[in-house]
């Protein structure tokens, strides 16, 4: 690897550290190099806060004190997204770089959200596209929502060999070991929001909440519960309406449901031909929700894989077989008639105790 790869790599292992943060901000981080070596970094942590570059060019100040202005003006920034051109809840970083006369910036990503900062400052010179594609993996939440208008969706499945994530009883709790487990808790905590479906709430009554992960809680909001109830299911009484985390629904018309402190009605109403597109666009735009996972039976999932709305399976396979009495993950008699056969792409495999866990992408 050359060293503007290895400075790249810095700027994205430092965003990673808002991971559990910045949203609906994207993950950014910086380092700032003179004469190829590090003398800055910064990171971009919460909304509204400074921006990575600002952090980094601080953090070469406080390094360097008064000749941190001479040595700038010589030196060149490493940043994984587009550096920012407009005025947001922050000024400009494109500001700051030309104020200090940093000789050139070096980005993975473009930002569509701004305005080009290479057509907005040509005297600045730029390299763009080092590590893009690990770029657009760390925000692909982000770009989803600034691109497609709808955020990245993953649908976490915990299953049996056969393919059963539950026994037609509904039993389905403990198909999966502590690991696994302990990994859908983990998963939750960097989501945005999570939604489920009504079949789902009336059989096991979920929190939704992310608790055992090992992360400390007091670091992370916890996600959006997003429930979509076409036929008035919800009696009020489930566990999504505690208080532990924000709750939207989507309801039809004649609900009786009301707001209440941390329950919200969504505008959209969940009429029986709702398609699912028109909620996650509305994630989007309403909620800014740039990481969206599903935790839901075959139902809801039947109707996102038929939408072509699955960017990611999140496979748990245990060593188990459910028999003939399973409810298996999706009814593919019924997605198959209209997708065909649907191969799947494998990301990544791990092991997790006596589980595999699969993140797979399909291919449409
Ligand atoms: N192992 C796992 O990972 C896992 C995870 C979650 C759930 N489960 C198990 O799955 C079982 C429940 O399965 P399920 O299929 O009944 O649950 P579900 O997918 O949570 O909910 C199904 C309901 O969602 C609604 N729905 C379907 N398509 C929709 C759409 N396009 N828009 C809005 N709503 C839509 C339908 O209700 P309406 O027709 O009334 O709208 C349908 O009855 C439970 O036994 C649970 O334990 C297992």
């Amino acid at each position: 690897m050359n060293s503007k790869k290895e400075h790249m790599l810095e700027a994205l292992e430092l965003a990673n550290r808002g991971a559990l943060t910045t949203s609906p901000n994207p993950m950014v981080g910086c380092v700032i190099t003179h004469d190829n070596k590090i003398i800055g970094r910064g990171w971009h942590e919460i909304s509204g806060e400074n921006h990575a570059e600002i952090n980094a060019i601080e953090d070469v100040i406080n390094n360097l004190g008064d000749k941190a202005k001479e040595v700038l003006s010589e030196s060149e920034l490493f940043v994984n997204l587009e550096p920012c051109t407009t005025y947001g809840k922050t000024p400009p970083c494109a500001d700051s770089i030309k104020e200090y006369g940093i000789k050139k910036v070096y980005f993975c990503n473009e930002d569509k959200a701004q305005k080009s900062f290479t057509k907005m400052h040509p005297e600045i010179e730029v390299e763009k596209g080092i590590l893009e594609n690990e770029g657009r993996k760390l925000n692909r939440g982000f770009f989803s929502r600034i691109e497609r208008g709808r955020p990245y969706i993953s649908c976490k499945v915990a299953s049996s060999l056969d393919g059963g994530i539950a026994l037609l009883s509904g039993e389905s709790k403990w198909i999966t070991s502590s690991n696994s487990r302990k990994d859908v808790h983990k998963i939750r905590a960097y989501a945005d929001a999570i939604l489920t479906g009504t079949g789902t709430l009336s059989k096991d009554d979920p929190r939704l909440t992310s608790r055992d992960s090992g992360l400390n809680e007091s670091l992370f909001k916890q996600p959006l519960r997003v429930i979509v109830d076409r036929n008035n299911v919800l009696t009020g009484k489930e566990e999504i309406f505690s208080s532990d985390a924000p709750t939207l629904l989507f309801l039809n018309e004649e609900s009786q449901l009301k707001e209440k402190d941390g329950i919200e009605i969504a505008k959209l109403k969940a009429s029986p031909n709702l398609f699912l597109e028109e909620v996650v666009n509305y994630l989007a735009e309403e909620k800014l929700i740039n990481n969206l996972m599903v935790e839901a039976g075959s139902g809801i999932m039947n109707s996102l894989l038929q939408e072509r709305l699955i960017d990611e399976l999140v496979l748990y396979k245990a060593p188990k077989l459910l028999g003939e009495n399973r409810l298996s993950f999706i009814n593919l008699d019924v997605v198959t008639k209209k997708l065909g056969t649907i191969d799947l792409e494998i990301e990544d495999i791990e092991e997790l105790g006596q589980d595999i866990k699969y993140s797979l992408v399909p291919k449409y």
